[in-house]
């Protein structure tokens, strides 16, 4: 009999994260919890009863649990030494990657012991795929994190099919030049057969990446790919195909949820324990400088000081998820946020009449599904996010048919949310406007867009975008056609 430890599975998933977090309190108990971000968020529901293995990383450093089944999931965590976690993970793919992938809002780091590091992990997250993966097996390598593992498994494994998603944005190639190890970062990820991006920009940008910095040919979406003379990948010619397949989020089991009479209940009471306002604005997000909660701030101070909206009538609450805190950018970012609500509190708040609720938390799906039926207004303003699930799960969650959508222009979301209210949270005077409008547009108009957002939402929903993506990755051609061989 095969021991449980050794079974292999015929659909392997990777991530930097598995869907669940260890955390340890302070006698010592072992709490597992869902981990943070919209990866986990989205993956979690379409893996929901599948029988798959996960590969990824536990959430604290150190040796690595032995697999474990999670239901119909084998989830197989891959160590991480605390040296890896700030060189790989804290480094390379949150200081060094994760700026240069959104439009450079703080200044990437190069290190080359940080580029060694995430090489030195990607090898390992190969290995683990490798060990768990059957025959012929499909493997879903998922972000910036694992750019390498697609090539790194090919050269092992060549009976798999494999492909990649990008959950972030990807640059345009006069920024991604920027980086001393592009050239590496794009045979990593051609050794996939299917590469998913957010946007068809994002997929335009990776192909003129490879044209730029590879001298690869392009027909279409898909890079022919001969190798180059260091590459291990070898002579043979292959065919890449790079595309957009926007992610969504589970549409029905948040609706039914939303509906819960405990969940209305739940809702009521937390719209009372904020004074029973007349409107509520709302920020959810990941503290994270790429979500623009300064920007935001700095509208709602304008519009607070301006007389526009005033507590108790109105009121702003900002859930923030805590995030990679010991990087330094996110430190910085927490330390002026948190200053400036503050500041707006001092100048705008009353006894009992609190002009900003700033809530540095991470809530259960149940709170957020009741918190998002208490904002008449939400405010998704990122400077620049891959698609911002955040945006689609409000729209899904008002059930009611009330509400308003505020939504940067720099989202993925914004190419299929086009009845929000869209804004360059850049352009301060624009986005105040953009709010006011929000909040005092007639019902019926406010009405009338929130369907068309839920129609929208309700049609591509996170099941299709994994169907969608298989279905490219099944159908990927692997071997160029004889004129794309030639071209
Ligand atoms: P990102 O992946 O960059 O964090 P997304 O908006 O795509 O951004 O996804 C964030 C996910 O995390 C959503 O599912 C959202 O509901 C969830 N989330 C955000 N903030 C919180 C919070 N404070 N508590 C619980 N969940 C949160
Ligand atoms: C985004 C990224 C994910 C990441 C998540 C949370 O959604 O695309 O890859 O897991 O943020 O960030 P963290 O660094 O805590 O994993």
């Amino acid at each position: 009999m095969v021991s449980p430890d050794r079974r292999t599975f015929d659909f392997v998933i990777a991530a930097n994260r598995l869907p669940v977090d260890r955390h340890v309190d302070n006698d010592g108990g072992v709490e597992w919890r869902t981990s943070p971000g919209g990866l986990v968020t989205a993956m979690e529901s379409v893996m929901h009863g599948r029988e798959a293995a996960w590969v990824g990383w536990a959430g604290f450093p150190g040796e690595a649990p032995e697999p474990f089944d999670d239901d119909q999931l084998r989830l197989h965590p891959v160590p991480l030494s605390a040296e890896e976690l700030r060189d790989y993970y804290e480094g390379f793919s949150n200081d060094t990657l994760w700026p240069l992938y959104h439009d450079v809002i703080v200044p990437p780091t190069f290190h080359r012991s940080w580029w060694n590091c995430y090489r030195k992990v990607n090898e390992r997250f190969a290995e683990a795929v490798c060990e768990v993966a059957a025959e012929g097996a499909t493997v879903w390598i998922h972000d910036y994190q694992l750019q390498l593992v697609p090539a790194l498994v090919r050269d092992r494994r060549p009976d798999l099919r494999i492909g990649w998603f990008n959950h972030i944005p990807f640059p345009p190639v006069e920024l991604f030049s920027q980086l001393p190890w592009r050239r590496e970062i794009l045979r990593g990820l051609l050794g996939a057969d299917f590469l998913g991006f957010q946007r068809p920009d994002d997929a335009r940008n990776f192909m003129r990446a490879c044209r730029a910095r590879l001298g690869t040919t392009t027909v279409g979406d898909r890079v022919v790919w001969r190798g180059a003379d260091d590459d291990r990948l070898g002579a043979s010619p292959r065919t890449v195909r790079a595309a957009a397949v926007p992610i969504s989020i589970d549409a029905d089991g948040l609706r039914e949820l939303a509906r819960r009479p405990e969940v209305v209940e739940m809702a009521k009471e937390m719209r009372a324990s904020f004074g029973n306002p007349k409107v509520v604005l709302l920020g959810v997000d990941r503290l994270d400088y790429t979500k623009g909660i300064r920007h935001r701030l700095q509208a709602i101070g304008e519009l607070f000081e301006d007389g526009e909206i005033s507590p108790p009538d109105v009121t702003f609450v900002q859930v923030a998820t805590p995030s990679r805190e010991r990087v330094d950018a996110y430190r910085t970012l927490r330390e002026q946020i948190e200053a400036t609500v503050g500041r707006i509190n001092g100048d705008f708040s009353h006894l009992g009449d609190i002009a900003v609720h700033y809530l540095h938390q991470t809530y259960d799906r149940q709170d957020m599904a009741a918190l998002f039926q208490v904002a008449d207004v939400m405010l998704v303003t990122p400077l620049r996010d891959g698609m911002n699930l955040v945006a689609k799960e409000y729209v899904t969650a008002r059930h009611d048919g009330g509400g308003a959508l505020v939504l940067s222009e720099f989202t993925g979301a914004a190419e299929e949310l086009r009845h929000a209210y869209l804004c360059n949270p850049h352009d301060i005077a624009g986005l105040k406007e953009t709010i006011l409008r929000a909040v005092r547009d007639s019902p019926q108009e406010k009405t009338r867009r929130m369907r068309a957002l839920r129609r929208r939402v309700q049609r591509n929903d996170v099941q299709r975008w994994a169907d969608d993506f298989l279905a490219a990755l099944a159908a990927a051609p692997g071997r160029p056609s004889r004129e794309e061989a030639t071209e």
